[in-house]
């Protein structure tokens, strides 16, 4: 197994509120993960996890996908700009792009993703809603590592909560919100130390398949 080194170098795509973000630099601040993020990535200019990115003290850069003629453009430009932060992890940390198969592949290893469902379960958007609708008594969320096709790489982690009668789209995500502030470190956590590797399309701890 390889170690990413002393210090992982971890680069997050955003386009929201960042809390993801914060637990991720937090857990690094605190030396629970052997790494730091260098860089912060969004989309939306106007992303609440910018402002909480640079209070932290964490270079943030804008790539406004409007901006651009094409996605291919778009991603091309993304992938540079990632590179050039040399990381070891690229964290997509509700990141509301789609991206194309010649960046993934580029970042394939070490592009991770948190979900919120029990993934293959409700892949794709509003899944709370989804979750609530079909009267499901659990849901949760995923860790998993970024393949071609969307939501469905390699599972690394996931975490249940149980659904009850008195919850709503707000309530779930709340709940999952804190699940996932626990285990998207712990995953990254993992990588750092470099114990998780994607090798033919499975994912591995320590050695052994993860399997769930
Ligand atoms: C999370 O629920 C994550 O599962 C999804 O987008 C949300 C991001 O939340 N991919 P935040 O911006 O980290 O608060």
């Amino acid at each position: 197994m390889t170690e990413t080194g002393p210090s992982c170098r971890i680069v997050v795509l955003i386009s929201g509120n960042g809390t993801n973000l914060e637990a991720i630099n937090r857990a690094c601040e605190n030396q629970i993960i052997p790494g730091s993020v260098v860089g912060v990535i969004s989309n939306q200019p106007d992303a609440l996890g910018l402002t909480k990115a640079r209070r932290a003290g964490i270079p943030t850069y804008v790539l406004d996908h409007r901006t651009f003629d094409t996605r291919g453009s778009f991603e091309s430009q993304l992938q540079k700009l990632i590179d050039s932060m040399t990381p070891h992890v690229v964290v997509l940390a509700g990141f509301m792009r789609i991206l194309g198969p010649k960046i993934v592949q580029h970042f394939l290893g070490r592009l991770l993703n948190i979900h919120p469902s029990l993934l293959p379960r409700y892949p794709g958007l509003n899944t709370h809603a989804r979750v609530l609708k079909d009267g499901k008594k659990t849901h949760g969320v995923t860790v998993h590592f970024v393949t071609p096709k969307l939501d469905a790489g390699p599972i690394i982690l996931q975490k249940t909560i149980s659904v009850t009668i008195q919850d709503t789209e707000q309530t779930l995500a709340e709940k999952i919100r804190t699940e996932e502030h626990d285990i998207y470190p712990r995953a990254i956590n993992w990588f750092a130390l470099g114990r998780l590797q994607l090798i033919q399309n499975v994912a591995y701890l320590d050695g052994q398949k993860i399997i769930l």
